[in-house]
């Protein structure tokens, strides 16, 4: 598995040199280094760039990895709206952004998400695409609140959908997140709103397109 996505990096989605200086950033900071692979981010540009998603919610900044590979997507036209629980990480992704060429692009909202959440479906907000990377115990409580915020036709991407393989594998070391991830893919897999599928690239990401 690990192989499998180390070849694919190598191959399809070798690390830019503005993406290194925002992983940097991310250390110099002492924060987690939990931003999405290379070839997740990829794949996050090229969903939001194929689906032509110009209204854009993320939950989960960290140091704005992926909020930039999601605004890649959209290029000029498009909005980003990130959800992040520090104020910190939310500051430094906004300088990365800023540094991207997405300042006006780009919102963040701090605090714990789904107080965030339940602000913006009070406010009416739809978007058309989602991209769920933060506390994997609230990811169902996430998808509920994507799928009452989305568009017609809306993708919801979700990471770490695989925990790092054990999802599948009863022989691989069980993560803090293995039972969770179980039961939230079961949900996606199985909803009557969501038409879903699983990708194995990095730690997973389940694709998912709200049917109403
Ligand atoms: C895996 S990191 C996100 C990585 C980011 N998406 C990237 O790839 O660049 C998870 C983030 O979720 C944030 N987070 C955790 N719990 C949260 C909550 N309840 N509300 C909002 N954000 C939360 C963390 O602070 C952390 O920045």
């Amino acid at each position: 598995m690990n192989l499998v996505n180390s070849y694919i990096d190598s191959m399809f989605s070798k690390q830019d040199a503005f993406l290194e200086k925002v992983i940097s950033s991310i250390q110099e900071n002492g924060m987690p280094s939990i931003s999405v692979s290379p070839s997740s981010g990829k794949l996050l540009t090229m969903l939001v760039s194929i689906s032509g998603a110009k209204s854009v919610l993320e939950i989960g900044a960290l140091g704005g990895y992926s909020g930039i590979c999601l605004a890649r997507g959209f290029g000029k036209e498009g909005k980003l709206t990130s959800l992040e629980l520090e104020e910190k990480y939310a500051k430094l992704a906004h300088s990365n952004l800023s540094k991207a060429g997405f300042d006006d692009q780009v919102s963040y909202i701090t605090g714990p998400a789904l107080q965030s959440l339940e602000q913006l479906v009070d406010d009416h907000k739809r978007f058309d695409f989602f991209f769920i990377d933060a506390d994997k115990e609230n990811y169902e409580n996430y998808l509920k609140y994507c799928i009452e915020l989305a568009k017609p036709g809306a993708l919801i991407v979700t990471d770490n959908v695989l925990a790092g393989g054990s999802v599948a594998n009863s022989g691989a070391k069980p993560k803090r997140y293995t039972e969770l991830m179980k039961k939230f893919n079961a949900t996606v897999a199985n909803h009557s709103q969501l038409e879903s599928l699983l990708i194995p690239i990095g730690d997973g990401m389940t694709i998912s397109k709200v049917k109403k």
